[in-house]
């Protein structure tokens, strides 16, 4: 059976995914759709001739339908964010556009993965839309902020990020928390760190929060470190690595929380997400994950769903 990744929507993001998926060998065939079909085509066209520069994969352009035979489909389809609007001000657009495709992909065999924003909203909506399994539906949720965090805590620490087990969890979005009670480098609590204040917490989880402001304020999208990290998210699925992310699902029970898509500590393999940890938090953290709980309830029942 040839590892196939499908790919919803071809704009900066789409794009940068099929890259990224590319890079890690992990597909045999890579299928692109988009409304625009010249895009996806010319996509599919760029990205093939390149192919003695990744591991052997096919890339082609398909219909939407075709989709349901693919191994993994990533839906990166709908607007992205504008400066100053927050992941929840996309919400209706998006919202409609996903649960079309989530009604496309009722009885599909394989897994879900939801980029598109606000992902936690999307990645319920398209449980709901699609009835999958729910360890089959699945956002990047916090994954993206916690490489982020890695990545600043790696430049302050002057250590490499594979050193540093840090998380972000909650919503992907301004509700978000850093998990700082646990966070370790190379296995000493990171709040043992000589010179280690409250101030470098709170200066660098509003700097992983600002993150996506920054960059789409100076370039109007983010696009590169969400391919990158949606590749490996795949890659987990199709390779079954077993590890644990910070991804989004319908939680069923984990942290007190029930029907609601949000992050927290996963192990993901070719079943999906199977099984969510219930991290050590300190009393604060857990108010600030129930605060941002809430964040997201709200934003359903906006949507009245
Ligand atoms: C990001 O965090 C906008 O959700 C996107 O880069």
């Amino acid at each position: 059976m040839r590892k196939v990744v499908g790919i919803i929507g071809t704009g900066w993001v789409g794009s940068s995914v099929a890259m990224a998926v590319l890079q890690t060998g992990a597909a045999e065939e890579v299928w692109l759709h988009d409304v625009r079909t010249d895009i996806a085509e010319g996509e599919a066209m760029d990205l093939a001739h390149g192919a003695a520069f990744y591991p052997r994969c096919a890339v082609h352009a398909v219909p939407l339908e075709a989709m349901r035979n693919a191994d993994v489909v990533v839906v990166a389809a709908g607007r992205g964010g504008k400066p100053d609007e927050s992941r929840l001000d996309l919400l209706r657009d998006n919202a409609r556009l996903v649960a079309d495709i989530g009604r496309l992909l009722a009885g599909f065999a394989g897994t879900v993965v939801l980029v598109s924003n606000p992902v936690d909203v999307l990645t319920q909506v398209m449980a709901r839309a699609s009835g999958l399994p729910l360890q089959r539906v699945l956002g990047t949720g916090t994954m993206l902020d916690t490489a982020r965090l890695r990545q600043a805590l790696g430049e302050e620490l002057d250590v490499s990020t594979a050193s540093i087990h840090a998380q972000v969890i909650g919503e992907h979005g301004d509700s978000e928390l850093v998990l700082w009670s646990g966070a370790q480098v190379g296995g000493l609590l990171l709040r043992q760190w000589p010179g280690w204040t409250s101030a470098t917490e709170d200066r660098l989880a509003c700097s992983v929060r600002q993150a996506a402001y920054e960059v789409i304020k100076r370039k109007g999208a983010t696009n590169h470190a969400i391919g990158l990290v949606t590749a490996r998210l795949v890659e987990c699925l199709l390779d079954d690595q077993r590890r644990i992310l910070t991804v989004s699902r319908v939680q069923e029970g984990r942290c007190g929380l029930h029907d609601l898509a949000l992050s927290l500590p996963t192990l993901v393999g070719r079943d999906g997400a199977t099984l969510v940890l219930e991290p050590a938090m300190e009393a604060s953290e857990q108010e600030a994950l129930q605060a941002s709980a809430k964040v997201l309830r709200a934003a359903l029942k906006l949507l009245s769903i």
